[in-house]
């Protein structure tokens, strides 16, 4: 039973039940009350006009009858009815003619190797880069010999961002937890991103689970963060006739793989679509000089000058209703053009406690491999009594966690010139703070990769490629990890 203090509330309540149902749950059902308003039955028909407006807001389809509303989208059905003093929202998932959840087959990879031919119009800087970049993504940890270390913690160094990211990870893989010096020489002074007071809009934001303006710092880390870039710019190249004059990056956040992006592809020109009030200050610092431009917007009512020849989003899908992402995906992109999408998701789930094991597991790989080698002894002291109370993470149980984040969550100060990876301690903090949100399912909304494609396909989207290139729990490629769906609109002219 929710306890709701006003009316308005009920949008998120319908929300968060639509959602969680069309993104994998069997069945959800919350039952709300208006304790402290004078006139319930008021409420209670204002509640079911609040559900009708939701409806019309991302698009489903609404049919009232005498207790109430029932919403449907492709992948969920949503009753809304007043039952005595009571308003009962339950929804269920609809699996539709695919049948079982993992029905929808992957044209697919999983891991990072495949190359493709050379755009014709590389210049011999960005040739360079690609070859780099190939190069890094196809080193085996285990045999990173001593040249091809010293080569890595050189480009640590280099004024690329997408490469002192990719080489801080392939060197954390061979055992050197490692620092892009960008990240590293990272001043206090520089931290940007003072969020501003939320609206009703935003009051589900990103910043309000997430520090964003420890994201902007330490996302750095995270793994497979720059492979997912080389491997969508490969996927760029596979799938499209030439390099896209026009990109439209969705959910930019602090625009560090939007400036990998333009690292890849130079001669286009991006929009890059962010509406934190947190994170926006740090996109428009991080994009100064590069050909790209922000816009303070959500998605949903962005409309640039449409028609892109690419879209592109990195870890976003699951920041908003996936589906109203898909769908303004494919209103923007053009009939011949591509959609790219990036982002983590877990493995199929049908009931809250699978999906919250399934997000637990997940998250705990990408902390576990980012902690792997750092040493307690070479941390500032606050650094290494927070990795230490990390360390214990993967032995706890789901519903601990909030403890422990609430824990390893105070006193973060930046330790400016300190060594031995401590940058690698705070984004597992950062990890932490995804995983507990994700099991809330509040902002961080994961659905599964089946799901994902059959979503999209509701949209208009139609699957070309798909590569698991980070896999977290199981073996399979549509098991949990970082994936990139390449989407197409399903009738190009
Ligand atoms: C995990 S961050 C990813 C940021 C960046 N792309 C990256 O990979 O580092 C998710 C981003 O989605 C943004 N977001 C949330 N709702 C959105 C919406 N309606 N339209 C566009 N972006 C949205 C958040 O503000 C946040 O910046």
């Amino acid at each position: 039973m929710l306890e709701l203090t006003s009316v308005s509330e009920v949008h998120g309540v319908v929300a968060k039940v639509l959602q969680e149902c069309q993104n994998g749950l069997a069945g959800r059902a919350i039952t709300v009350t208006f304790p402290g308003v004078a006139d319930r039955g008021a409420a209670l028909r204002a509640a079911v006009e609040a559900a009708g407006e939701h409806a019309a807001e991302v698009g489903a389809s609404a049919r009232r009858h005498r207790t109430g509303i029932d919403l449907t989208v492709p992948l969920a059905f949503v009753t809304v009815a007043v039952d005595a003093d009571r308003l009962v929202i339950a929804g269920h998932h609809r699996s539709g003619e695919d049948g079982a959840r993992q029905a929808v087959p992957l044209p697919t990879t999983t891991g990072t190797t495949g190359t493709t031919d050379q755009p014709a119009e590389l210049d011999d800087q960005s040739a360079e880069l690609w070859d780099t970049a190939d190069w890094i993504l196809g080193l085996e940890p285990r045999r990173v010999s001593p040249a091809d270390g010293d080569r890595l913690r050189a480009l640590l160094d280099g004024d690329s961002r997408l490469l002192a990211t990719a080489a801080a990870d392939a060197l954390n893989a061979a055992g050197d937890p490692a620092v892009p010096r960008f990240v590293v020489e990272h001043r206090p002074d520089e931290v940007l991103g003072a969020a501003q007071p939320s609206d009703r809009r935003f009051s589900q934001s990103w910043e309000s689970r997430v520090s964003v303006d420890e994201y902007a710092l330490f996302e750095a880390t995270h793994p497979a963060y720059a492979a997912q870039m080389i491997m969508l710019g490969r996927m760029v190249r596979a799938h499209s006739a030439g390099t896209p004059d026009r990109i439209l990056d969705v959910g930019s956040g602090p625009g560090l793989p939007t400036v990998m992006l333009a690292e890849l592809f130079p001669h286009s020109k991006i929009d890059a679509v962010e509406p934190s009030p947190a994170a926006y200050p740090y996109l428009c610092h991080n994009v100064a000089g590069w050909p790209i431009r922000p816009h303070h917007a959500g998605i949903e009512e962005f409309t640039g000058d449409g028609g892109y020849p690419l879209v592109v989003s990195v870890g976003t899908s699951h920041h908003l209703d996936t589906r109203v992402f898909l769908r303004s995906l494919a209103r923007l992109v053009d009939r011949n053009g591509l959609v790219m999408v990036a982002d983590e998701l877990i493995g199929a789930f049908e009931t809250e406690e699978e999906r919250s094991s399934n997000i637990a597991r997940h998250h705990m790989v990408y902390i576990d491999e980012a902690l792997a080698h750092v040493q307690a002894d070479r941390l500032p002291q606050v650094e290494s009594a927070r990795l230490r109370a990390l360390r214990k993470a993967s032995s706890l149980p789901p519903d601990a966690l909030a403890g422990l984040l609430a824990e390893v969550r105070r006193d973060r100060p930046v330790h400016v010139g300190a060594a031995g990876g401590w940058q690698r301690v705070r984004f597992a903090v950062l990890e932490l703070e995804a995983l507990v949100a994700g099991i809330a399912y509040d902002v961080e909304r994961k659905t599964y990769p089946a799901n994902f494609v059959r979503m999209a396909r509701a949209e208009g989207l139609e699957l070309v490629d798909h590569r698991r290139v980070y896999g977290t729990v199981g073996t399979r490629p549509g098991d949990a990890g970082t994936h990139l769906f390449v989407l197409r609109p399903a009738d190009p002219a």
